[in-house]
């Protein structure tokens, strides 16, 4: 059944930038149902309710709406009583002092991933405990191509939070994927993706879920592939950032390249922050024989997510 505040309801779920939320969807005066009804949609949302969004974010959203009820005599108590509930735990996975919260990206009825993340960009000495724009977009771009997955063995390097792998499992997407093996360097992303991993596959039998590995890119000749099955697809999403890392992914690839041979696609996320940093990436690529197509990005109002599509993210698929 949709819902009038359905639009809100997706973006406050997945702590779209307040500012930027379908706030034209609450028609002045807002009577007292309404009110209830736009409370319920959003704090209320029993996925809210069972693991909360971050705690500022929640005070940024009431704010915002308060403001837009300033000149109205009745404000419902469910809008100040929202202020009063649950908070999402502040204890690390690692046992650390980071801040954790939860997102819910909500996909079409009956579709929802639901991702504990922290709440700081830069934590535990990474970047991947919370999820990036070119995520979303490659997520984006895969439930547009699902041919492209279909049937694929699927491996991602620096997996981050581990949205992506969750997306392709979810049963209720039906994207027919085969295997899917998450890494990522860094062991709290390791630990949290496996969190992760077990949030949205309560009922799933284990050889159905994405597996979450650790793999530092300079390891990879290490990392024992014989376990797992043998890759068709690999993608990454917002690893080109850091030049000091470009050899060791560089590496990464020639060496799964080398294993798979030219049945091996990659398909590669990159928010465009500094030109130069990505060209560099793409001569490297040329110069280590790789072959490069740029793939059309998903428009904005084709978005399965809420993205505010600010930064541009460029999607390309690698072969040789
Ligand atoms: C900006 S985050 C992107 C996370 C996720 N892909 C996303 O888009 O939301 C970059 C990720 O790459 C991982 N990473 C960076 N250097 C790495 C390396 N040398 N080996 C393995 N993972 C690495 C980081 O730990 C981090 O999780």
């Amino acid at each position: 059944m949709s819902g009038k505040y359905d639009k809100l309801q997706q973006q406050f779920l997945c702590c779209y930038p307040v500012n930027k939320m379908a706030w034209s969807s609450v028609k002045l005066p807002l009577n007292w149902e309404d009110q209830q009804e736009l409370i319920a949609a959003t704090c209320g949302h029993p996925m809210n309710r069972r693991y909360p969004v971050r705690r500022s974010y929640l005070e940024a959203f009431l704010k915002q709406l308060m403001h837009l009820l300033r000149d109205q005599e009745d404000v419902h108590d469910d809008i100040y009583s929202s202020l009063c509930g649950p908070v999402a735990d502040n204890k690390a996975s690692t046992g650390s002092t980071s801040t954790y919260a939860y997102k819910h990206y909500l996909l079409k009825p009956g579709a929802h991933i639901t991702l504990r993340e922290s709440t700081s960009f830069v934590a535990e000495g990474t970047t991947g405990l919370c999820t990036w724009e070119a995520a979303l977009a490659l997520g984006d771009y895969l439930l547009q191509h699902r041919d492209l997955v279909r049937g694929k063995n699927i491996v991602e390097l620096g997996a981050g939070a581990g949205l992506l792998g969750i997306l392709l499992k979810l049963p209720a997407l039906q994207l027919q994927v085969g295997q899917v093996l998450l890494t990522d360097g860094s062991e709290p992303c390791v630990q949290l993706m496996r969190e992760n991993i077990s949030l949205n596959f309560p009922d799933t039998p284990k050889e159905q879920m994405p597996k979450a590995e650790q793999l530092n890119w300079d390891a990879v000749s290490t990392f024992p592939w014989e376990s797992h099955a043998e890759t068709d697809l690999l993608m990454a999403a917002d690893v080109i950032y850091d030049d000091s890392q470009f050899d060791a992914l560089l590496g990464a690839m020639d060496y799964l390249y080398a294993r798979r041979g030219s049945g091996l696609e990659t398909l590669l996320a990159s928010t465009v922050r500094n030109v130069d940093t990505l060209h560099k990436f793409m001569t490297q690529l040329g110069d280590n024989g790789y072959k490069v197509t740029p793939c059309a990005n998903v428009s904005a109002c084709a978005s399965h997510f809420c993205r505010d599509h600010t930064a541009a993210v460029q999607i390309i698929s690698i072969r040789r």
